[in-house]
């Protein structure tokens, strides 16, 4: 058996890759990496459980480049992910720490206090082209929904938008890209760019605490929780990587499997209250996140394969979701499923903080455009995949429709 990730097949369509995986070798070393991928559900929450033997560590070296899969980690690159403890990447009783803190940030009521902004900006986004009855979805909505809620969330002001967008590609693309097209230089200055207008955000709600995440970080700063001024930073680059493009994703995956499934996207018209399950479905089916990376802390074994301490493993989300000893039909796209277990989110400790937030985004954003669009159809048949070897996305989505 011969898998490799990164071959252009495996991009374009993993799933027949998992599915051999998952038969024949379901935790199996690739080379020449050296890197165990781990493809059914089963290994793959007992490993999201398992966080004294499968460290986030993992994530770091996945971020700085040491998995040899990745173009990433060339001096200085990431390193704001990456010099200070960062919740996604550390272990307890650091993450213990750092994520009580952040949780006060996203409780339940602070993002459904979100839910009329969301949609004033979804309704924006949209009418700014459904007159046209043709638009990119990725372009005209995905893509500019999430990262205007992100940087209302983090305080940047209207103007700075654009450049918010530039300083969010650059760091995102220097952390997961796997081909040329991540230029380091670039990467190095639109995160000291970043990192500046953050650093001046911060003095400024010292000087004038308000309501909002920033403040909220800087209280746990100065008194009930522990973040140094290093953590804060860490944790707004690591919203801009973790939060923007996955909702991007998620909704472009979206629209991929309803335009191949159109008798699935008749029942979403017809019953707008199944879109927070087609949600749910779309995280399952076709995942934005397919993977995350562990290391191991101790010599182990899993599914009877010996993993020697130190080694790196590559979680397949996006394989477990489609395990068919989970989930009987798990390849078939089904709107009305109202599954509960996926992995989608990940597991466990590291569940993913923003779920609430990209589900009421991904709802949004799904509900305002079946409302203002009709008869909607895809353009053109070819999916180019976005340029990353743990996130799955459309570079775009070409709509025509009715209105
Ligand atoms: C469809 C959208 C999204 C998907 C599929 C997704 C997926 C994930 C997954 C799989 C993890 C687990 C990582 C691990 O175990 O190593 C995670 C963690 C995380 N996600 Fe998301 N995410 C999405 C949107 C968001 C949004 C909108 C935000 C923030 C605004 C966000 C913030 C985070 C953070 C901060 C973590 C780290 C949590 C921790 O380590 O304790 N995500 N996400």
């Amino acid at each position: 058996m011969d898998y490799n990730p990164l071959a252009p097949e495996s991009r374009a369509n993993p799933y027949p890759g998992y599915e051999l995986l998952r038969k024949e070798a379901p935790v199996y070393e690739m080379e020449p990496f050296g890197v165990f991928a781990v493809s059914r559900y089963h290994e793959v929450l007992h490993i999201l459980k398992t966080p004294e033997v499968y460290s986030s560590q993992g994530m770091r070296a996945m971020m700085t480049g040491q998995t040899g899969m990745t173009n990433a980690g060339a001096e200085g690159r990431a390193s704001a992910l990456t010099e200070s403890d960062n919740l996604i990447a550390s272990d307890p009783p650091i993450h213990d720490r750092l994520r009580a803190v952040v949780n006060r940030g996203f409780t339940p009521r602070r993002i459904g206090a979100l839910e009329p902004r969301v949609r004033e900006i979804a309704v924006e986004c949209l009418s700014a082209v459904v007159q046209n009855g043709e638009m990119d979805l990725v372009a005209d909505l995905s893509m500019p929904l999430p990262v205007r809620v992100i940087a209302e969330l983090l305080g940047v002001p209207a103007e700075r938008l654009h450049d918010f967008k530039r300083w969010s590609d650059a760091i995102i693309t220097s952390v997961t890209g796997v081909t040329e097209q991540a230029d380091p230089e670039r990467a190095v200055r639109a995160r000291e760019e970043f990192l500046d207008f953050f650093a001046g955000a911060i003095a400024e709600r010292r000087k004038k605490p308000t309501d909002d995440l920033i403040s909220t970080l800087i209280r746990a700063e100065q008194g009930e929780g522990t973040l140094t001024e290093g953590e804060v930073l860490a944790f707004a680059v690591l919203l801009l990587v973790a939060g923007n493009e996955t909702t991007t994703n998620l909704l472009g995956n979206a629209l991929l499997a309803l335009t191949e499934h159109p008798e699935e996207l008749s029942k979403v018209v017809e019953r707008p209250e199944l879109i927070e399950g087609l949600v749910e479905e779309v995280v399952r089916y076709d995942s934005p996140v397919q993977g995350l990376f562990r290391q191991t802390l101790e010599d182990t074994e899993l599914a009877g394969v010996s993993i020697p301490k130190g080694k790196m493993v590559m979680v397949l989300l996006g394989s477990a979701n489609r395990d068919e000893a989970w989930l009987p039909d798990a390849s078939s796209f089904d709107v009305t499923r109202n599954l509960k277990g996926h992995v989608g989110f990940g597991f466990g400790i590291h569940f993913c903080l923003g779920a609430s937030l990209a589900r009421l985004e991904a709802r949004v954003a799904l509900e305002e455009l079946l409302r203002s669009c009709r008869n909607i159809e895809r353009t053109s048949a070819n999916v180019e995949w976005i340029d990353s070897l743990i996130l799955r996305g459309p570079k775009s989505v070409p709509l025509r429709f009715e209105v």
